[in-house]
């Protein structure tokens, strides 16, 4: 697995693997990977010969100083897992190689940013579309790989590439979880113990909300459920809770047959925000 640290040679060896005919993959990552992270480059293995990951923590995403601070790194032990999974070339840039100047563009992705992470960290998806796009312009890729876990990122990411014609395809990966069903987080590490005992409650209060949208149950009595359901666990602090469309991402008041319901939910849990989501036909 090569190693490369300059966004001129991340551009030259995609430039080179593309004249050999390769097909490229990337999976952009903030590191401390863990096995959600495998799988996206599981996948890019098996659908392009040329496997570029990326391990960047985007101090342009964070709305808050001190989650930039605290975010887990742990560079040598993330190469070490790369490789086996069949990584053939790991994007480790610095802050100053992405950002040698200060960014002044912003983006805005209207109603698809004005609900859940968007509305909660504001700024956090301008600064995701700037350097996925910087990692498209420079890795050159034919596919890019990401996790279902951050349903919203996905939405956004397609209308990014959807909006500025990039010529690459998105894929999304299903969310893999611990055998308790927190769903894998590069955050969990930092959860201790008694944290990490409560953390299940995510997945299950999600699973009971996604069968009472099965039933009909109207999304405003779901989501209030959901809501006492975490607040019942001392540790936990909601976020927020939304019963939404599946592809607007927008709040919904009732559901149509047939139609495709994402529910998402972030909390604080022992000082670290978790998010996770299920999609359920209604
Ligand atoms: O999902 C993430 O880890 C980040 O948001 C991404 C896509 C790597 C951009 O920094």
């Amino acid at each position: 697995m090569q190693i490369l640290t300059t966004a001129a040679g991340l551009h030259a060896y995609t430039e080179q693997a593309r004249q050999a005919g390769h097909r490229v993959g990337l999976v952009p990552t903030m590191g401390a990977l863990h096995a959600g992270h495998l799988q996206l480059v599981q996948a890019a293995r098996a659908e392009c010969n040329e496997v570029i990951a990326s391990i960047f923590v985007n101090p342009t995403q964070f709305n808050n100083a001190e989650d930039f601070r605290l975010y887990p790194r742990v560079p040598e032990a993330d190469a070490a897992l790369l490789a086996p999974a069949g990584c053939t070339a790991l994007f480790v840039p610095s802050v100053a190689e992405m950002y040698s100047q200060t960014t002044v563009l912003r983006f805005d992705f209207g109603a698809l940013e004005r609900v859940m992470e968007g509305a909660h960290r504001p700024g956090h998806f301008s600064g995701v579309a700037t350097v996925v796009s910087k990692l498209f312009h420079l890795a050159c890729p034919h596919r890019a790989y990401f996790g279902q876990k951050d349903w919203q990122q996905v939405a956004i990411v397609k209308q990014l590439v959807a909006d500025l014609s990039f010529d690459l395809e998105i894929v999304a990966c299903p969310t893999i979880r611990e055998a308790d069903g927190l769903a894998m987080s590069s955050r969990n590490r930092r959860l201790d113990a008694p944290a990490r005992a409560a953390a299940p409650l995510l997945y299950q209060v999600l699973q009971t909300a996604a069968a009472q949208v099965r039933r009909g149950v109207p999304p405003a009595q779901v989501q209030a459920i959901a809501e006492a359901s975490i607040a019942q666990e001392p540790l936990f602090t909601v976020e927020y809770m939304a019963v939404a469309d599946a592809q607007t991402l927008q709040p919904l008041t009732d559901y149509g047959a047939g139609r495709a319901v994402v529910l998402c939910l972030a909390a604080h849990l022992g000082g670290v925000r978790l998010i996770d989501n299920v999609v359920v036909e209604a």
